[in-house]
């Protein structure tokens, strides 16, 4: 049965958006709505085929064999159209892992890697760990949503850039890129011979009616300039199972990939997340039809919330993930204080906006992906706080 609105107690499961309260928002009396996992169970063919395999009690090495790689390339063309050949496939830990590698393999110390911003954090140190640098295109906020500046990008390319992080959809600002907008960079990146990284992983949660373009799917010329980076784990909540994976369609590109992942030790998937991977594809997509409706009833209901209740914060225009990037501009208060607010007059553990880049100042980003109820309780509790400011 598919259920989205029990609530599951996740405190003492090691769980890092509930145990580790204290030492993230120095309180433990805020409710966790923050990192980016879920508190919905997986689907329930995921979990009986873990305990399944748990009782076989027997947790060896493990292959990654062509069943696993069909419910890949059957999952990447019932919900993407995106046809690949299980050959251009490699499998990886986690999305950050593999940009990490990419960025070893692809680039060289000084590079400059392009990334619009405000942006997932780690897609920073990515860049910078390597002693590459961050080369910004500042996505554009109009009040309402954020656009892309094209001439800016442009800009950024001809200045020498070696690659560009894609984030798509975006995290935290919440667009889903239309096919226009991907193709517009996908083409000023082939001019300009940049390589293109396109980090998919919130690809399957868009809002109903809304579809993903991948955009290596755009044309061949685009697919062999494009490394795709995917995963089951924000879709049907399997982050700690730690299973990826990544697409490649030019050889010469793939080769280079998998000689990367090879000498970092990178040869296979846990046995439970490959198992995870492989099961979620195959029986996950009514339960995935229910979750993109759950999340779009939830963006819905915060947005008129806080339209009923106060002038003061304002969710930008998102159409997926379950990430939503809220404007607190209006509150007046610089980034420590908002924080603050939040966390100890609100009682609520959000993401601030500076966290992404100084581009997320006076937002803070907030995971609705939890049981109603608890959506509920997080919402009064903010605009309680905003009503006796
Ligand atoms: C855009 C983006 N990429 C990557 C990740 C993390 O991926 P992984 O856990 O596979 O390293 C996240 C998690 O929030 C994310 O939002």
């Amino acid at each position: 049965m598919i259920n989205f609105t029990d609530i599951h107690d996740r405190k003492q499961t090691r769980s890092v958006k509930w145990d580790i309260l204290q030492t993230v928002f120095q309180s433990e009396d805020v409710l966790p709505m923050w990192v980016a996992d879920m508190d919905f169970q997986t689907p329930q063919p995921v979990i009986d085929a873990l305990v399944e395999r748990s009782k076989h009690g027997i947790f060896g090495y493990t292959i990654l064999d062509n069943d696993v790689k069909g419910e890949i390339s059957g999952w990447l063309e019932r919900h993407h159209g995106w046809s690949i050949d299980t050959d251009w496939l490699s499998f990886s830990p986690g999305v950050i892992a593999s940009l990490h590698m990419v960025i070893q393999a692809f680039t060289n110390p000084g590079d400059k890697v392009l990334i619009q911003t405000p942006v997932y954090t780690p897609f920073y140190s990515v860049i910078t760990k390597h002693d590459r640098e961050v080369v910004k295109n500042k996505l554009v906020y109009n009040g309402d949503s954020y656009q892309i500046n094209f001439d800016d990008f442009e800009e950024k390319l001809k200045s020498g850039v070696k690659a560009f992080i894609l984030c798509s959809p975006h995290n935290p600002v919440g667009r889903v890129w239309s096919k226009e907008e991907l193709k517009k960079l996908a083409d000023l990146c082939m001019s300009y011979n940049v390589l293109i990284v396109s980090d998919e992983i919130h690809g399957d949660l868009t809002f109903p009616g809304i579809e993903h373009f991948p955009v290596a799917a755009l044309s061949e010329e685009i697919s062999h300039e494009t490394i795709t980076f995917m995963s089951p784990s924000k879709t049907f909540n399997l982050a700690g199972l730690q299973a990826s994976y990544i697409v490649t369609s030019d050889k010469e590109k793939r080769k280079i990939l998998n000689n990367q992942l090879e000498s970092q030790g990178h040869h296979m998937l846990n046995t439970m997340g490959n198992l995870a991977l492989e099961i979620s594809y195959k029986h996950g997509d009514e339960w995935l039809t229910e979750l993109r409706k759950v999340l779009h009833e939830h963006r819905n209901y915060v947005v008129d919330m806080f339209e009923q209740h106060t002038s003061k914060l304002k969710v930008v225009q998102t159409e997926g993930t379950y990430l939503l990037w809220i404007d607190c501009s209006k509150l007046g208060l610089d980034d420590k204080s908002l924080k603050e607010f939040m966390t100890k007059k609100a009682k609520v553990g959000l993401n601030a906006g500076v966290e992404y880049g100084k581009e997320g100042s006076q937002f803070m980003r907030m995971n609705i992906a939890c049981p109603k109820a608890t959506l509920v309780e997080g919402v009064k509790r903010i605009i309680d706080a905003v009503h006796t400011t």
